[in-house]
């Protein structure tokens, strides 16, 4: 196994997953503010703080993903975020791409930017200690004419090339082509699209020599559309989202983690609870794990309150949580 691919491993270590914390400035600032919670430089780095700083996190994680702007800064401990994690044995890693906009030929559709400056960034970030990377392409099912073909290839396009540059910076690329779960879109339609999308990405990644052994992918559940008026039981979605994988992921990547995507943190849980059992019974071939932002934030934010007082609080439910989620993995 080559140095990639034994990080892209490490990641998936048993019993741990990642946390997504990379929020972009706009995102973490509605984050936030959906909270009720001011937004600021400090702000968001007190929001990082409540996370990285929990005690006991080392024991559920393996990787955190991070913000650019976050590498950069300190947490109460006054220690650079990135070496404070290593220091606990938590991979670092970075979201590279730069956002999304609208398609010009179809704008209910979103192209993912940020591949001009590309090598330049990775460079930047590896120095200050990034050791993976992620790049997410959204993804929308809803209306009968979406996904275009033409949305999911130059999405898979973008993704490949990315693949290529982080692997040549010696960083290890997740690859997130996020198909939305807002809609009301049927479980069904939700499997056929994440089994194209994902079948589109990976014969793309073949045209453009990526190699596959360090590849991550990091992907949806199927789903029915959050406003279908459908719940889904975890076997239902254990059930299509294995069969989607199994048709369209090679055996060779490196593994696979999941997005939260909006669900609630005791209904994510329970659906990665049922896929990583019913990946067992299939002798699916790729590890799995977990890589929630929402899932395993949204408990803590709603106790913390940008308060300091509520802090301890916060912590203890996201250690909870993590708890849980790592003990789904089985
Ligand atoms: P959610 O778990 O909130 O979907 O976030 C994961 C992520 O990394 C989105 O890009």
């Amino acid at each position: 196994m080559n140095d990639l691919a034994a990080t892209a491993h490490s990641l998936f270590a048993p019993g741990k997953g990642l946390l997504a914390a990379d929020e972009s400035v706009h995102t973490a600032t509605a984050r936030l503010a959906s909270y009720g919670i001011a937004t600021s430089a400090e702000m968001r780095r007190q929001y990082r703080d409540l996370f990285f700083g929990t005690e006991g996190i080392e024991q559920y994680l393996s990787g955190i993903i991070l913000f650019s702007e976050t590498l950069l800064e300190k947490g109460n401990d006054k220690e650079l975020f990135p070496a404070s994690l290593v220091a606990r044995g938590i991979v670092p890693g970075v979201k590279v791409d730069g956002g999304t906009e609208p398609m010009s030929s179809s704008s209910a559709e979103l192209i993912t930017q940020g591949l001009l400056d590309l090598p330049e960034r990775l460079a930047a970030y590896h120095a200050q200690g990034a050791v993976f990377t992620k790049w997410r392409a959204v993804i929308r099912i809803d209306g009968d004419q979406l996904p275009s073909a033409s949305a999911i290839h130059e999405n898979a396009k973008r993704l490949a090339s990315y693949a290529k540059e982080a692997q040549s910076a010696g960083m290890v690329p997740i690859l997130e082509p996020e198909v939305l779960y807002e809609g009301k879109h049927s479980r069904a339609r939700a499997r056929t699209v994440l089994t194209e999308t994902l079948g589109t990405v990976f014969s793309v990644l073949d045209e453009h020599a990526v190699d596959r052994a360090s590849v991550i992918l990091k992907t949806a559940m199927a789903l029915s559309g959050k406003e279908s008026g459908k719940k889904d039981t975890p076997e239902e979605v254990a059930e299509d989202t294995l069969a989607a994988l199994r048709e369209s992921v090679p055996s060779d990547i490196a593994g696979i983690v999941f997005l939260s995507g909006g669900q609630a943190p005791d209904q994510a849980t329970a659906n990665l609870e049922a896929i990583a059992r019913r990946a067992r019974e299939v002798s699916a071939p790729w590890p799995l794990t977990f890589s929630y932002a929402r899932a395993l934030q949204e408990e803590a934010l709603e106790l913390w309150k940008g308060e300091e007082a509520n802090v301890p609080a916060a912590r203890a439910a996201f250690l909870a949580r993590l708890k849980k989620v790592s003990a789904a993995l089985g």
